[in-house]
């Protein structure tokens, strides 16, 4: 079976965002957040469907002259299948049809599987936001990374 290929989702994929979320994720976003991601027009949400269920998504909000990765995520048993960069890819190619100038996002700082993607996809760390997460053992604060991709042509 070929990779599935990322595709926009509409309203009537929101129980199935819900339960992604719930399933992968220890802070999962709630059902609002998501709503609201479907809803408003600044904000594309992507999605990959195999065999007629849900394995991944990205949501990219649009800023004035930036685009913010807001959260992408593949079920845990869908994962090193290159699906990560797919919607990566998906994900760069929206921002570039916005003609934004960069690609920005925040990571948790020991979260090593986004973060080799996201230099593998040519981002680069601008900062980081002290004690920024809970931690994921609830016991103390983590940092967030600030990284972002300059897109050419803008
Ligand atoms: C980050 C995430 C989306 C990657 O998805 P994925 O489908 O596994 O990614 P890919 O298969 O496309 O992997 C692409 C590359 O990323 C890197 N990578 C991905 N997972 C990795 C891991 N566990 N350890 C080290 N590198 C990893 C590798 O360079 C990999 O290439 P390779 O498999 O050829 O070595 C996935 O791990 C995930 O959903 N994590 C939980 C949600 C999350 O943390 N999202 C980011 C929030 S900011």
């Amino acid at each position: 079976m070929s990779d599935p290929s990322p595709v926009p989702l509409g309203r009537s994929s929101l129980a199935a965002l819900v339960e992604l979320e719930r399933v992968s994720q220890p802070y999962p976003l709630s059902a609002a957040q998501l709503k609201a991601a479907l809803t408003d027009d600044a904000d594309v949400v992507l999605g990959l469907e195999e065999e007629g269920g849900l394995i991944g998504h990205a949501i990219l909000s649009r800023q004035p002259f930036d685009a913010e990765l807001q959260a992408i995520l593949v079920a845990p048993h869908q994962r090193r299948r290159g699906l990560g960069v797919a919607l990566m890819e998906a994900v760069i190619a929206q921002a570039r049809v916005w003609k934004s100038e960069r690609l920005l996002l925040e990571v948790r700082a020991a979260n090593a599987p986004a973060i080799t993607l996201y230099r593998r996809m040519g981002f680069a760390e601008d900062g980081r936001r002290r004690d920024y997460y809970p931690s994921l053992d609830g016991a103390g604060r983590e940092d967030a990374l600030l990284m972002s991709c300059r897109l050419s042509g803008a």
